[in-house]
C-alpha cells in the first residue's frame, strides 16, 4: 500500500440564490435558475428566501444570484433588508466572487437592477451577465396583485443564466 498517497478533498462549489417574491413570479425565475445551475456537476445550489439568508450564507457561497421584484421603482423591501443585514458583516470578505441578478417587474425593473448593482459594486463582486429582467406586463392593481405565471421562454433564460454562473464558478472562470 502506498502510505505516501494524500487524499485531496475537493469541496463542491456553492451557488447561493437569494430570492424574494410576493406573487410568485420571482420565485419561479429563481427555481428555474436553480434547475440550470444544478445541471453543472460538482456544484451545490442553495435556494434561500431573503428573509432567511444572512452573512454566513454569503460567506459559504462561491457565486450568487439575487432575485427579487421591482416594487415602487426599487428592489423589494425584504431583499433590501437582506442587503442591509449582510452588507457590513461580509464587506471585504467576498470580493471577486461572481454574481448575477434576476428581476421580476410589472413594466420596468431597471431601478431594482441598478440598486443591486451598486451594492454588488460596493462588495466588489464580479458581474457575469446583464440583469435578467422579466416583465409580466401587470399595470392595473388587479393584474399586479394576482399570482404570476412566468412563460417557458423566460424560464429558459433564467435556467441558462443559472447554468452559466454555475459552469463558470465550477471551472474557475469566474
Ligand atoms: C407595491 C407594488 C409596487 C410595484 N411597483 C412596480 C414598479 O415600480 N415597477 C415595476 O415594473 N413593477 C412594479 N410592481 C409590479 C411587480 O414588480 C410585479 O407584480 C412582479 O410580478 C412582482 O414579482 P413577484 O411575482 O415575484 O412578487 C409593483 C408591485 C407592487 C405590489
Amino acid at each position: 500500500m502506498d502510505t505516501r498517497r494524500k487524499e485531496v478533498i475537493v469541496r463542491p462549489r456553492i451557488i447561493l440564490i437569494v430570492h424574494h417574491s410576493v406573487t410568485g413570479g420571482t420565485l419561479q425565475m429563481a427555481q428555474a435558475a436553480a434547475t440550470g445551475a444544478r445541471r453543472e456537476p460538482g456544484v451545490e445550489v442553495r435556494l434561500q428566501a431573503a428573509s432567511a439568508a444572512g452573512p454566513q450564507a454569503l460567506l459559504e457561497a462561491d457565486g450568487y444570484l439575487f432575485a427579487c421584484p421591482e416594487n415602487l421603482a426599487a428592489m423589494s423591501g425584504l431583499m433590501k433588508d437582506f442587503f442591509d443585514r449582510t452588507y457590513y458583516p461580509v464587506l471585504d470578505r467576498i470580493q471577486g466572487r461572481a454574481y448575477a441578478t434576476l428581476i421580476c417587474a410589472g413594466s420596468d425593473g431597471t431601478n431594482a437592477a441598478r440598486q443591486i448593482e451598486r451594492i454588488a459594486t460596493g462588495w466588489r463582486l464580479r458581474c457575469i451577465a446583464p440583469p435578467l429582467i422579466v416583465c409580466v406586463h401587470a399595470q392595473t392593481p388587479q393584474e399586479i396583485l394576482k399570482p404570476k405565471v412566468i412563460g417557458p421562454a423566460d424560464l429558459a433564460r433564467c435556467e441558462e443564466l443559472g447554468e452559466t454562473l454555475a459552469a463558470g464558478v465550477a471551472l474557475g472562470i469566474f
